[in-house]
């Protein structure tokens, strides 16, 4: 039976088996030191030739990075580092003998990273990428089922446009002409809480923007939340006890990861400590005024705004209340001001730009006719589905949305978004 790395720490003295890679090797000629990884973590196994048969140091001798192996040897607590471990090699057998592996120990280029996407992810930062990913995944389901959302995925072939039609996917569908990939769930999450009140999907959607930041993919995963009877202010405290959970969850469960990331946990730490701001967003204009953007009301934050305003900010900022004529159809009018509807960003700290965006929904059949009926690129049948939900039994409900590798890729400190999803789909690239 195979005994995992991050078990080691109840076996030592004991004599476990051990199957999973090289990831490097050194080697005195009598010595050798190999670190070994499965999966779980990485650790360094101690082979010492006179003590080995000479068919077993041959093995040894004879791997080469990557190759896969099994090895029995005994877990030994490290002479000098406290809580590391080693692994006295008795015996070693080569499962695999990896041919020339192209990605060595040493800075590579992000294209030809990218290029080798599928083996690139077994690096030590990849690995603790993709684990903080799921610890965000995990975080982010079991927040929501304590709050008693239930889990109701949305389709991905939709017949219609939830943010705009500027940035939708086509795709060929049989007879019945043209779908579209799903820019977010929400629509349908809003039909699904007519039966379970409080509900969220998550999965992949698409945008066919020609973005290139790093803060861009043209799939990405995303969470959309829904609820019965949540409105405007409920929808934000939502949203940021959401956040804060999955940063308690990732300190909690993350420590290697962040380790090896080498990522400073302090600003984490501390947003936990204190309420998100909120400014409105004309306060916001203003406030980017006074710090020298020159942005006008009525036009959307860039990245760089984003950066502004969050600087100085311990904690991140919700930015609520814009003008409905830069935001969609379904966003409600907020009744203290027309020109306006009740809606959030939240902008991350440390230079995360836009984690969430949410609003309370237009609950009021007409007010939402007419809504779609203003957007000349928004044909009114296509939309009867969502629109028959303003008739029967309408209440005033909210939701949001947090991209996914947007939260992975501020958790863990990742500069480009393209290492925070296992396959990334850019502007430009579709392999691997
Ligand atoms: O702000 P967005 O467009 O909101 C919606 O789609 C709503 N329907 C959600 C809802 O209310 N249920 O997208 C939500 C989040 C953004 O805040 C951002 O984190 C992420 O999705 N996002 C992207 N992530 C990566 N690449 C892109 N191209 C993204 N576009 C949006
Ligand atoms: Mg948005």
């Amino acid at each position: 039976m195979q005994t995992f790395i991050k078990d080691l720490s109840s076996k030592v003295g004991e004599e476990v088996v051990f199957k999973g890679w090289l990831y490097n090797k050194r080697s005195s000629g009598k010595i050798a030191f190999l670190e070994l990884r499965d999966g779980t973590g990485f650790i360094q196994a101690v082979a010492v030739k006179d003590s080995l048969s000479d068919d077993i140091w041959a093995e040894i001798e004879a791997l080469t990075q990557e190759s896969s192996l099994e090895v029995v040897g005994e877990v030994s607590a490290h002479p000098k580092k406290e809580g590391v471990y080693e692994l006295q090699v008795s015996k070693l057998t080569s499962i695999q003998v990896a041919h020339e592996y192209p990605i060595a120990l040493k800075e590579h280029g992000p294209e030809f990273l990218s290029d080798n996407r599928h083996l690139w992810l077994r690096s030590k930062k990849q690995w603790a990428i993709l684990r903080i990913r799921d610890i965000i995944e995990t975080a982010i389901n079991e927040y929501l089922h304590d709050q008693g959302f239930i889990r109701a995925d949305s389709p991905i072939f939709t017949p219609n446009a939830c943010e705009g039609t500027t940035t939708l996917f086509p795709v060929p569908y049989f007879d019945l002409g043209e779908a579209y990939l799903s820019q977010s769930g929400q629509l349908y999450a809003e039909a699904a809480i007519a039966s379970v009140g409080r509900c969220y999907d998550f999965g992949p959607v698409f945008r066919a923007e020609k973005s290139t930041t790093k803060r861009h993919l043209t799939e990405f995963w995303m969470m959309d939340a829904e609820g019965a009877f949540i409105e405007h202010d409920e929808n934000l405290q939502i949203q940021e006890d959401l956040l804060k959970a999955i940063v308690k969850k990732c300190l909690e469960n993350c420590t290697e990861e962040l380790k090896v990331l080498e990522r400073d946990t302090a600003p984490l730490q501390k947003m936990l400590e204190e309420s998100f701001t909120r400014y409105t967003y004309e306060e916001a204009i203003k406030k980017l005024n006074e710090l020298g953007s020159d942005i006008k009301y009525g036009e959307d934050l860039g990245n760089d705004d984003e950066g502004l305003l969050t600087k100085d900010s311990a904690v991140p900022v919700f930015i609520e209340k814009w003008p409905k004529k830069i935001k969609p159809f379904y966003m409600k009018i907020d009744p203290e001001n027309p020109e306006r509807v009740l809606n959030n960003d939240l902008i991350g700290i440390e230079g995360a730009g836009e984690l969430i965006g949410g609003s309370q929904r237009e609950d009021d059949f007409e007010l939402l006719m007419t809504r779609i009926r203003e957007d000349e690129n928004l044909d009114e049948k296509d939309y009867e589905w969502y629109t028959d939900l303003r008739k029967y039994g309408s209440v005033p409900h909210s939701g949001f949305g947090i991209g996914l590798e947007r939260t992975v890729r501020w958790i863990s400190g990742t500069e480009h978004i393209r290492e925070c999803i296992p396959f990334p789909r850019l502007v430009n690239r579709l392999k691997p």
